[in-house]
This record gives structure tokens, C-alpha cells and sequence, in this order.
């Protein structure tokens, strides 16, 4: 997986438009007096909402002005969590879990259908503009493994063949359904078992 990537390109300026401020000011409001550096996470999370899916730096400085904490702080946490982009990535997001049950499960050859169909590198945005991907950790739907999270959703029980399918429905700007390509409800068992104990072919 690549380090973080910062966007050489950056916007001078940013505030939230009334809705966002409205929502970050709730969001503070969750926390006792004096606490309030602990919404930095929602903060980041409503910036990154309203800039088209990343966090320029100046949304870092606007935020720590807000919580009354140091730039530097808001920087360490939007640099740790992969769910923060600091850099432009495409209308459709594609985070590809490579963590263990998912690479057992097969998460390499999904790389390697976005790096066909998408772009040849990690966080390099396609050629119709349209799409990117990266590669994260476990995104805690290991039991449907191998998976995907495209912008909001997540797409689950994949191989090679759905996932070229998802890619071709949203470049024809057509909706793929979320959830399990198997047919599974959730992260129900295999073959309606209750138990590993009981005959998997029951
Ligand atoms: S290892 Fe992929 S979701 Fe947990």
C-alpha cells in the first residue's frame, strides 16, 4: 500500500458552506466543555463530504481554528485514517480490502482488474475522469470476503468477473447493486450451517 498522498494542487481557501457549519456545529456540541478537539474526526469527515471526497489543507487549518487546537494535530489524524483522501480522487471510489481474509480470498486479482479497467496506478484518477482506487485495510466484512467499498457502499463476495461487471455498469452510468454477489444476507453461513461442526453440505 502507497504512503498518503498530499495534493501538490491546493485550494487557498476553505469554510464550510451554512449546512455543513450547522452540521459540525451539532457535531461539537456531542462533547462536554472543553472537549470539543474530540469532534475533529466528524469535522474532517463533513469537509471531506464537501469538497468532492478529499481535504485540502486549508480544511485542516479551518478546522483547528474551529476546535481551538493545533494544525498540526488535525494534520496527524487526517494523515492516519485511510477514510481521508488528501488528494482529488474519482466520482466513484474504489478501496480495495487487501488484509489478510480478503487476499486469501482472492484480493489481489480485484487489484489487478482496477488497475486494467481503471488506472494502472493506485490513486491515479481513469482516463474518463470517472473513477480511482486504493488499496486499505480490513474494512470489517471479512466473512464476505474478498471485498470492496466504491464511495459509500460496499460490494462483497467478488471475483474478478462481478467486480468487471460493478466497473462496466458504472461506466455506462448505470447503479451496481451493493452488498453480497453470492447471494448471502448479511454474513449469514454458508449453506444455512449454524455451526463449523455441522456437514457444510447440509
Ligand atoms: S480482511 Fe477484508 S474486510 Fe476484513
Amino acid at each position: 500500500m502507497s504512503l498518503k498522498k498530499v495534493s501538490k494542487d491546493q485550494p487557498k481557501d476553505f469554510e464550510f458552506n451554512k449546512k455543513n457549519l450547522e452540521e459540525a456545529k451539532k457535531a461539537i456540541s456531542n462533547y462536554p466543555k472543553g472537549k470539543q478537539q474530540s469532534a475533529v474526526m466528524s469535522l474532517l469527515y463533513i469537509a471531506q463530504r464537501q469538497n468532492n471526497n478529499w481535504i485540502p489543507l486549508a480544511a485542516m487549518k479551518y478546522i483547528a481554528n474551529i476546535l481551538n487546537m493545533p494544525y498540526i494535530k488535525v494534520y496527524e489524524v487526517a494523515t492516519f485514517y485511510t477514510m481521508y483522501n488528501l488528494a482529488p480522487v474519482g466520482n466513484y471510489f474504489f478501496q480495495i480490502c487487501t488484509t489478510t481474509p480478503c487476499m486469501i480470498r482472492g484480493a489481489y486479482k480485484l487489484v489487478d482488474v482496477c488497475k486494467k479497467k481503471i488506472s494502472k496506478k493506485e490513486n491515479e484518477i481513469s482516463k474518463t475522469n470517472q473513477s480511482s482506487w486504493t488499496e486499505v485495510e480490513c474494512l470489517g466484512a471479512c466473512v464476505n470476503a474478498p471485498m470492496i467499498q466504491i464511495n459509500e457502499n460496499y460490494f462483497e463476495d467478488l471475483d474478478p468477473e462481478k467486480l468487471e461487471k460493478i466497473i462496466d455498469k458504472i461506466g455506462k452510468n448505470e447503479k451496481p447493486q451493493p452488498g453480497s454477489y453470492r447471494g448471502r444476507t448479511s454474513c449469514e453461513p454458508e449453506n444455512i450451517r449454524k455451526t463449523l461442526l455441522e456437514n457444510k453440505n447440509a
